[in-house]
C-alpha cells in the first residue's frame, strides 16, 4: 500500500510520465508543489530531475543511504540515491558500464550531485582497508580539484570552472579499485581577468588566508589579497566560505591522495608564480631607432619569481619585453610595446596555470589509477559546466555551450534509442514522437568541413591578415540560411529588424536558447599562443615542475608546426568523451535551478520553466510515454495485481505473461490502453495506471477486510479449539490428580496406621529391653557405687585428711618460697646504719619477717664486728660495757658516748716523767689518767695520777710520780657515783683490808665512764665477780672518823671544774654537782 502513495499522489506525482494531463504547465506546477514539499527530485522514468534547494536538507543522512540500498526503485521516493543505487545494481549484477550525465545551468547543483552520487557508491560498496583508502583517495580527489578548478562566479560561490568526467573502476564484486579523471577546458581567462563580484580560482585565496606565515614567507607572497593585481578586482572573501580552513582541507586531501610534500611545495611555488606574475608591472621606453619598447617598472616581483623557479631575471625580462621572430633563416629580436608585454605576460600567467592544472589532475590520476591489469566495471560521472548565457558571451561559452548541446544529443538519442530499443526487444508496435532532435545544432558547429569551429581554425591557420570580421564573413556566408544561425547581414538578408543583435556578433539557436556571441577574441583565445620566448624561459628555469610543463620551450624540439588549436583540441576531446559514453549505460540527474538569487525555498516559474524547455523535459516524458506511459515486467505485475481477478487470485498457476493477459482480461480496458510485449506489460495512459491502482487499492482493502474476517475467525475458533482442549486436559488432570491424592491419601492413612502399630510394638520391645538394659545398668552402677563407696571409705583416711594439709603447706611452702627468694632478690643494702626493711607482703609472715629484718640486720652487725681489728674491737666492747652500766642510769653517760676510750691519757711510755710508774705495772696497764681526790677532812680536792693495772689501783702523786695508794682490786667492795653528768666517784673499799683503814676514796675524774668500765671489765676478768655499782644521790662513805652521808645536790653553783663537796658537820657532806 505505502509504496502506491508516491505514483498516485496526482497533485505532485513523482514520476512525470505519470502527469494527466500532460503539458508545460501542469509539469512547472508539478515540479513547484513538490519543491515546496521539499522533494527536489521527481522522475521521469529512470531520469532524476533535481531542483537545488540552496539549503541542507536532512535527506542525505547514513539513514537514508540504507533505506536507498538495494531498494525498489519505483517504491521509494525520488531520490538521487535511487539512480545512483540502480546505477551500482546494474554494474554490479549485470556487469553493464555505468555513466551519469548530470547536467544544468551553471549553479544548479551538479557538482553537488555528483559528490552525491560518489559518496553513495562509496557508502554502499564494501568495506575493507584497501577498499576504504581507494575510496578516500577518490573522495578526496574533489577538495584538491575544487580549490584549483573551482571560483565564485556571479551564479555560483563554488562554480566548477572546469568540465570533468571520472571513471570510477569497479572489480567484479563491486568494490572500487581506482579511477581516472579527465578535465576539459578550464576557464584559464579567470586567471587574469574576472568580473566584478566574481574571484579568481579559490586556491589563491585560500593559500593567502590559510597560509602558514612561514609558508607565504617561503613563497615570498604578502597575506593581503589587495596587492595582486589578479586578485583585487573584486571582493576578496565569501561569506560562508572559510577559506583558511578549506586550504588546511585541500592540504590534507593532498595527504591522503599521495602528494608528497615536496609535490605540494612544488605545486604551490607555481601557484605563487603565477600569482606574483599579475605584479609584474611594464612600463613604455623608447628605442634608439625611435621604435616603442617596454620594460620592467619595477624588477622586485621579477626578481622574487625568478628566485622562486630558480631562473636568471634577464632571460625573463627579455621574454617579456621582446619577441625572436624567425623570418626565412634568420632570427630577429623585436621589442614589444607596453600591450603586447601584457599580453605576453598574461599569456604566460594562463599557460602556466592551466597546464598546471592538467599536472595536478594526471598527479591524481597516477594515483588513484586501477594498478593491477584485472576486468573491471566502470561507473562514470559527468559533471560539466552547463549551459551559459550571458551579457557578453565569448570564446568560452561557445565551447562551453557545444559541450552541452553534445550532451543534450547523447540524452536524446539514448532516450530514443533505449525507448526504441526497447519497443523493437518487446515486439511492440509504436509510431515515433516529435520531438526536438539538436543534431543539425551540432553539426552546425562542429562539422569537420564546414562547421563553425573548423572555419575558426582555417580563419587561424590561414595566412595574411587575420582577423575576426573575416571569420564573421565566412560564417555568414555560410550559413545564411540556417535555421539555427543569425547575425546582423543574415538578418538583413531576411529582412529582419532586430535591435537586439549587435555588429561583430553572431547568434546561435541552441536547443537551450539563442545565445548571441561576440567574435571579439575568437582567434586569439581559439590560437591560444604563448610567444615561444616565454615557453622557452619556462623550460630554462631550474624549477622542475614549471620546467616540465613546458616541454616546447626545449630549443632542441623546436618545430615550426603550429600546436592544435583550442577549439580542435576541444573537439576532440569531446568527441572522445562522447564515445565513451556511448559505450556505457547513460543514467541522468538533470539539474534545474530555481531562482537566480540562489536562495533557499524560492521558486521563479519564468526560470524553471526555461530550463524545463531546453533541457526539453517535456520531450523527455513525450518520448517516454511515446507509446506506453507505464510497463512493467509480467512477474511484478502479475504480483501487484493479481487480486484483481478470481481467476488470478490468489494464486496463478500458469506464467507470468497469461496471467497478466487473463487478468486484464477480466478488468476489460479498451484493447489500444494495453500492449503485451514479451517480458513486459506496457499501459499506453497512465489514467489506466491510476484505475488499476485505484481498483487495486479498493480490492485490497476489501481483501484486507476478508483476510481480517477470516484470521478473526481463525483465531476466535482456535482459539475456543485450544480452550476447549485445554479445558479437557485440565479436567483429565484435575481428575487424575484429585484420584491420584485420594490414593495417596488413603494409602498414607494406612502407612500411619502401619506405622503405629509397627512402631507401638517396637516401642514395646523397646522398652523391655531398654528396662531390662536399665536394670542391668542399674545394678551395675549400684554396685560400681557400693564398691567405690567402701572403697572410698577405706582410702578416705589416706586422702581427704592430709589433703588440706598438704595442700596448706604446699601453698605455704610455696608462698614462702616465693616470698624468701623475692626478699632475696630485694636485700637492702649492707650498711650497717642503713635500718629499711621491705614490707611484708603477707600478713602470716609478719613476726617471720620481723625476725629476718633482725637477723638480717644482726647479721651485717655481725660481718660489720668480723671484719674489725681486735683493739677497736676492744674498744667496743668497753663502750658497751659503759653502756650496760650506765645507759639511762647517769646523765652523763650520754655524753661519754662520742669519746673514745683512750685508756692512757697521760703518755706513760712516751713521758720519761712516769717512767717508773710504767715499770711498776710492768705492762699490765689498763689505764692511766689525773684524777682529783677529795679530801675528806676539807672537802677540797687534790690532783692524783691515777693508774688501773689488772692487779692494782694505784693513786701517785702527779709531781714526783710516786704511787700514794696502792689498791688490790680485790679490796674494792664497790663503787658509787651520782646520777647526774659530773664526775664525783667513791670507792668504797672492804674494811679489812690494809688501804681500807684509811677509808673510802672520794674522786672526782674527768673521765668517769670509762674509769668506771674499765674498772668493772678488769675486776671481772681478774677476779671473776662483778663491780658493784651504785648509782645514787645518797650515800654513806666510811672515813677513819666514822660514816659519812654524803648527798648528792645538782646546784648550778657547781660550775664547769666538777662537784665541790661541803662538809656539814662531822658526819654529812654535801656534793653540789651540775
Ligand atoms: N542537493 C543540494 N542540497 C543543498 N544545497 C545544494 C544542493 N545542490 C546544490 N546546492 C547548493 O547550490 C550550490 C551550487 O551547486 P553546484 O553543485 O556547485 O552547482 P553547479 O556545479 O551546477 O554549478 C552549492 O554550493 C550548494 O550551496
Ligand atoms: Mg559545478
Amino acid at each position: 500500500m505505502e509504496d502506491a502513495a508516491p505514483l498516485l499522489d496526482a497533485e505532485a506525482v513523482a514520476d512525470l510520465v505519470l502527469l494527466d494531463p500532460l503539458t508545460e504547465e501542469s509539469l512547472l506546477q508539478t515540479l513547484q508543489e513538490r519543491f515546496r514539499r521539499s522533494d527536489i527530485y521527481t522522475y521521469i522514468g529512470n531520469v532524476v530531475i533535481s531542483v537545488n534547494p540552496y539549503q541542507s536538507l536532512p535527506i542525505y543522512t547514513p539513514e537514508k543511504v540504507q533505506e536507498y540500498h538495494e531498494c525498489n526503485f519505483f517504491a521509494v521516493k525520488p531520490h538521487i540515491y535511487a539512480i545512483a543505487d540502480d546505477a551500482y545494481r546494474s554494474l554490479r549484477d549485470r556487469d553493464r558500464d555505468q555513466c551519469i550525465l548530470i547536467t544544468g545551468e551553471s549553479g544548479a547543483g551538479k557538482t553537488e550531485a555528483s559528490k552525491l552520487v560518489m559518496s553513495y557508491v562509496a557508502a554502499v560498496s564494501s568495506k575493507g582497508e584497501e577498499v576504504n583508502k581507494v575510496k578516500e583517495q577518490l573522495l578526496q580527489s574533489n577538495p584538491v580539484l575544487e580549490a584549483f578548478g573551482n571560483a565564485k562566479t556571479a551564479r555560483n560561490d563554488n562554480s566548477s570552472r572546469f568540465g570533468k568526467y571520472m571513471d570510477v573502476e569497479f572489480d567484479f564484486k563491486g568494490e572500487p579499485l581506482g579511477g581516472v579523471i579527465s578535465n576539459y577546458l578550464l576557464e584559464k581567462s579567470r586567471i587574469v581577468r574576472h568580473v566584478k563580484g566574481e574571484r579568481n580560482f579559490h586556491i589563491f585565496y585560500q593559500l593567502l588566508a590559510g597560509g602558514s606565515a612561514q609558508l607565504l614567507q617561503q613563497l615570498k607572497l604578502r597575506q593581503d589579497c589587495g596587492h595582486y593585481g589578479y586578485l583585487n578586482q573584486g571582493t576578496s572573501s565569501l561569506p560562508g566560505m572559510d577559506d583558511a580552513a578549506n586550504f588546511r582541507a585541500m592540504q590534507d586531501a593532498m595527504k591522503v591522495i599521495g602528494f608528497s610534500p615536496a609535490e605540494v611545495t612544488a605545486l604551490l611555488e607555481v601557484t605563487a608564480v603565477v600569482l606574483k606574475l599579475g605584479n609584474v608591472q611594464l612600463s613604455s621606453s623608447f628605442q634608439a631607432s625611435g621604435m616603442e619598447a617596454c620594460s620592467i617598472a619595477e624588477p622586485r616581483e621579477l626578481q622574487e619569481i625568478c628566485e622562486l623557479i630558480g631562473l636568471d631575471p634577464g632571460t625573463l625580462e627579455q621574454a617579456l619585453c621582446s619577441r625572436t621572430v624567425k623570418a626565412r633563416n634568420e632570427t630577429v629580436l623585436t621589442t614589444l610595446t607596453v600591450p603586447q608585454g601584457y599580453y605576453g605576460r598574461d599569456a604566460l600567467a594562463k599557460n602556466i596555470y592551466s597546464r598546471l592544472f592538467d599536472w595536478l589532475v594526471n598527479r591524481i590520476n597516477t594515483s588513484i589509477q586501477v594498478k593491477s591489469g584485472e576486468q573491471r566495471k566502470v561507473m562514470g560521472v559527468l559533471d560539466i559546466y552547463g549551459f551559459e548565457i550571458f551579457q557578453d558571451n565569448g570564446f568560452e561559452q561557445f565551447i562551453i555551450n557545444y559541450c552541452n548541446e553534445k550532451l543534450q544529443q547523447i540524452f536524446i538519442l539514448m532516450t530514443l534509442k533505449e525507448e526504441q530499443e526497447e519497443y523493437v526487444r518487446e515486439g511492440i508496435q509504436w509510431t515515433p514522437v516529435e520531438f526536438f532532435d539538436n543534431s543539425i545544432i551540432c553539426n552546425l558547429i562542429e562539422n569537420s568541413t564546414s562547421g563553425i569551429l573548423a572555419m575558426l581554425d582555417e580563419e587561424c591557420l590561414r595566412p595574411g591578415v587575420v582577423n575576426e570580421d573575416t571569420f564573421l564573413t565566412k560564417l555568414n556566408q555560410l550559413f545564411a540560411t540556417h535555421k539555427h544561425y543569425e547575425s546582423k547581414e543574415t538578418q538583413n538578408a531576411r529582412r529582419v529588424m532586430d535591435t537586439s543583435l549587435p555588429a561583430r556578433c553572431f547568434r546561435i539557436h541552441h536547443y537551450a536558447g539563442k545565445v548571441t556571441y561576440n567574435v571579439t577574441g575568437f582567434i586569439e583565445k581559439n590560437n591560444d599562443l604563448l610567444f615561444r620566448d616565454l615557453s622557452q624561459a619556462m623550460w630554462a628555469a631550474r624549477h622542475a615542475l614549471l620546467r616540465s610543463l613546458f616541454p616546447e620551450g626545449d630549443p632542441q624540439k623546436v618545430s615550426l608546426k603550429l600546436p592544435p588549436t583550442a577549439g580542435f583540441q576541444f573537439k576532440s576531446s569531446v568527441a572522445m568523451l562522447m564515445k565513451n559514453l556511448y559505450s556505457k549505460n547513460p543514467n541522468y540527474i538533470r539539474c534545474i535551478k530555481p531562482n537566480d538569487t540562489k536562495s533557499a525555498m524560492v521558486f521563479t516559474p519564468e526560470l524553471v520553466r526555461a530550463q524545463v524547455r531546453y533541457l526539453g523535459l517535456l520531450e523527455n516524458v513525450r518520448v517516454r510515454r511515446a507509446g506506453y506511459a507505464f510497463r512493467q515486467l509480467y512477474g511484478p505485475f502479475l504480483q501487484r495485481y493479481k487480486m484483481l481477478s478470481p481467476r488470478t487470485w490468489p494464486r496463478w498457476a500458469g506464467s507470468d505473461r497469461e496471467g497478466a493477459e487473463v487478468l486484464l482480461a477480466d478488468l476489460a480496458y479498451p484493447k489500444e490502453e494495453l500492449a503485451f510485449g514479451h517480458t513486459k506489460i506496457f499501459i499506453r495512459s497512465p489514467r489506466t495506471l491510476f484505475d488499476l491502482e485505484r481498483r487495486r487499492q479498493e480490492r485490497v482493502a476489501q481483501l484486507v477486510t476478508l483476510i481480517q474476517k477470516m484470521v478473526r475467525g481463525w483465531r476466535c475458533r482456535t482459539q475456543y479449539q485450544l480452550m476447549r482442549k485445554s479445558q479437557i486436559l485440565i479436567s483429565a488432570w484435575f481428575r487424575g490428580h484429585a484420584q491420584k491424592n485420594r490414593y495417596k491419601q488413603t494409602k498414607r492413612s494406612a502407612l500411619i496406621l502401619q506405622a503405629y502399630a509397627r512402631g507401638w510394638k517396637s516401642r514395646r520391645l523397646l522398652r523391655e529391653l531398654k528396662s531390662q538394659r536399665r536394670r542391668c545398668a542399674a545394678a551395675t552402677t549400684i554396685a560400681a557405687h557400693w564398691r567405690g563407696y567402701q572403697a572410698r571409705r577405706t582410702y578416705r583416711r589416706y586422702f581427704r585428711t592430709s589433703a588440706s594439709t598438704f595442700l596448706a603447706n604446699f601453698i605455704y611452702r610455696r608462698l614462702v618460697c616465693r616470698y624468701l627468694v623475692g626478699l632475696a632478690k630485694n636485700l637492702p643494702p649492707l650498711s650497717v646504719l642503713d635500718r629499711t626493711w621491705p614490707p611484708a607482703p603477707y600478713k602470716f609472715l609478719g613476726d617471720a619477717h620481723q625476725e629476718l629484718k633482725s637477723i638480717f640486720y644482726r647479721w651485717k652487725c655481725k660481718k660489720y664486728r668480723d671484719q674489725l681489728p681486735p683493739s677497736r674491737r676492744a674498744q667496743l666492747q668497753a663502750k658497751l660495757c659503759a653502756s650496760e652500766l650506765f645507759k639511762d642510769k647517769k646523765t652523763l653517760y650520754s655524753k661519754s658516748v662520742q669519746q673514745p676510750f683512750r685508756s692512757d691519757y697521760l703518755g706513760l711510755k712516751q713521758n720519761p716523767k712516769y717512767q717508773k710508774l710504767h715499770t711498776m705495772a710492768k705492762d699490765k696497764v689498763v689505764m692511766a689518767d689525773t684524777v682529783r681526790k677529795v679530801n675528806r677532812a676539807s672537802g677540797k680536792t687534790v690532783p692524783r695520777l691515777l693508774l688501773l693495772t689488772t692487779e692494782h689501783l694505784v693513786l701517785a702523786d702527779p709531781k714526783t710520780a710516786q704511787p700514794k695508794t696502792v689498791l688490790g682490786l680485790g679490796d674494792i667492795r664497790s663503787v658509787s657515783v651520782t646520777r647526774f653528768s659530773d664526775g664525783f666517784l667513791v670507792l668504797h673499799l672492804k674494811e679489812v683490808s690494809t688501804v681500807g683503814a684509811k677509808g673510802d676514796f672520794l674522786l672526782v675524774s674527768d673521765h668517769l665512764i670509762e674509769l668506771v668500765t674499765r674498772l668493772h671489765q678488769t675486776l671481772e676478768a681478774t677476779t671473776g665477780q662483778a663491780l658493784t655499782l651504785h648509782i645514787t644521790d645518797k650515800f654513806s662513805t666510811r672515813f677513819p672518823k666514822g660514816d659519812m652521808s654524803v648527798t648528792v645536790v645538782e646546784s648550778p653553783k657547781a660550775g664547769p671544774d666538777g662537784p665541790i663537796c661541803k662538809k656539814k658537820g662531822s658526819h654529812k657532806m654535801e656534793v653540789l654537782v651540775h
